[in-house]
């Protein structure tokens, strides 16, 4: 009995890998990841030496590697974590989110059909649903309308999951969440990249008049619906996570800027992204009904414990930054990724 976790050595990937090996210590977990610049196997260094954890670096892309993973580790369950991820990406250049998001996610389904795969567990996003206005929440029934590239990748791979449950009856699960932060979160998403600003003295760039809302949730409460979800979930169904804490973007910079002592001078309001979500607010409480999953870690709390993290971990960031962190993985595993 094994776990495969693909994208393991991201954000979410490795706070999952982390719990995971919490809740099932006795059970072998592959983490399957092709490393491009988003994969850092720093981020599970406290797992060197487990020896019920394996690293498989390769593309979910890859067929015949995706096969020999599933059967050689006997994996009875998936957790589906890798893809292309981060929004303005999608927009310079949408290709690396067909292939992975959509066709990876593909390859995956059918290679773990094909092996008898238990459990998968496709770990989804909420832009999938669009943007909302003023008002309402996004539910499990509200229809997709995805507004970026990597949305609308995001919903392709969810289609091709939900067909492989209603075509071949294959016991796979979608869900659905918020905006995370926490430890370990690459530094081109807002959180990260507001701290590490700061921190450096940099000007904070908001898009357009910084009014758009997002629902936070930290990283450790995603990982804990998820597991949630390969525990108590029905196949075929959706489950919708969210921290119930909407912010505007300039009122969380505000916050952030307060907690690290810095005036609001280092605000810069620049050019909106293009297509720009207004607002994500999650209905998460099919989740909490069914799955008796609960929001844990409080806003303030969590934001004030991730500034203190990305402080002490001013390494983590500087080798990002330096690309320091690539030059080690290529050593290791050899040049791949974008
Ligand atoms: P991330 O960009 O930090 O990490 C993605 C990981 O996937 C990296 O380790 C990368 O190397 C790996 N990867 C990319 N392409 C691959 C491929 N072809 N084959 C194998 N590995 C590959 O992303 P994240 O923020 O940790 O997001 C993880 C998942 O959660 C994604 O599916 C994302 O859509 C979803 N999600 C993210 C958020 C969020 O706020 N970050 C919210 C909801 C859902
Ligand atoms: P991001 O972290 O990219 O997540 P997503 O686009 O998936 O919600 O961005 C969060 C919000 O912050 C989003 O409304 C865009 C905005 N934003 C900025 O204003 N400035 C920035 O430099 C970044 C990266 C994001």
């Amino acid at each position: 009995m094994a776990f495969l976790v693909t994208g393991g050595c991201g954000f979410i990937g490795s706070n999952f890998i982390r719990l995971l090996r919490e809740r099932e210590p006795s059970t072998r977990i592959v983490n399957l990841d092709a490393l491009t610049y988003a994969g850092n196997p720093a981020n599970l260094a406290d797992l060197e030496g487990d020896v019920l954890y394996h690293f498989v670096h390769g593309d979910i892309t890859d067929r015949s590697l995706v096969a020999r993973t599933l059967t050689d580790h006997s994996i009875e369950a998936v957790f589906h974590l890798a893809a292309e991820s981060h929004v303005d990406r999608s927009i310079l250049d949408s290709t690396p989110f067909i292939a992975t998001n959509v066709t990876g996610t593909q390859v995956l389904l059918d290679a773990s059909r094909a092996h008898g795969v238990k459990r998968f567990v496709h770990v989804s996003t909420d832009e999938v649903y669009g943007s909302l206005g003023a008002e309402g929440f996004f539910t499990e029934q509200t229809p997709l309308a995805p507004n970026s590239p990597y949305a609308a990748s995001k919903a392709g791979s969810d289609l091709l999951v939900r067909a492989s449950h209603h075509t071949h009856g294959f016991p796979a699960i979608i869900t659905r969440c918020s905006n995370n932060y926490g430890p370990y979160q690459f530094p081109e998403k807002l959180i990260p990249l507001v701290i590490s600003n700061i921190e450096a003295g940099l000007a904070i760039p908001v898009y357009g008049d910084g009014l758009q809302v997002r629902d936070w949730i930290h990283v450790q409460d995603h990982a804990a619906g998820i597991y949630a979800t390969y525990k108590h979930g029905v196949p075929g169904e959706v489950y919708n996570f969210g921290g119930r804490c909407e912010r505007a973007n300039i009122d969380l910079v505000k916050t952030l800027l307060q907690l690290m002592g810095r005036p609001e001078s280092l605000i810069r309001y620049v050019a909106d992204r293009p297509g720009h979500d207004r607002r994500y607010a999650i209905d998460c409480s099919k989740a909490e009904q069914e799955l008796g999953w609960q929001v844990r870690v409080d806003f303030s709390e969590g934001l004030a414990d991730t500034v203190r993290w990305y402080r002490a971990n001013t390494g983590w960031i500087e080798k990002i930054r330096s690309g320091e962190y690539r030059r080690y993985y290529q050593s290791q595993y050899g040049h791949r990724g974008v």
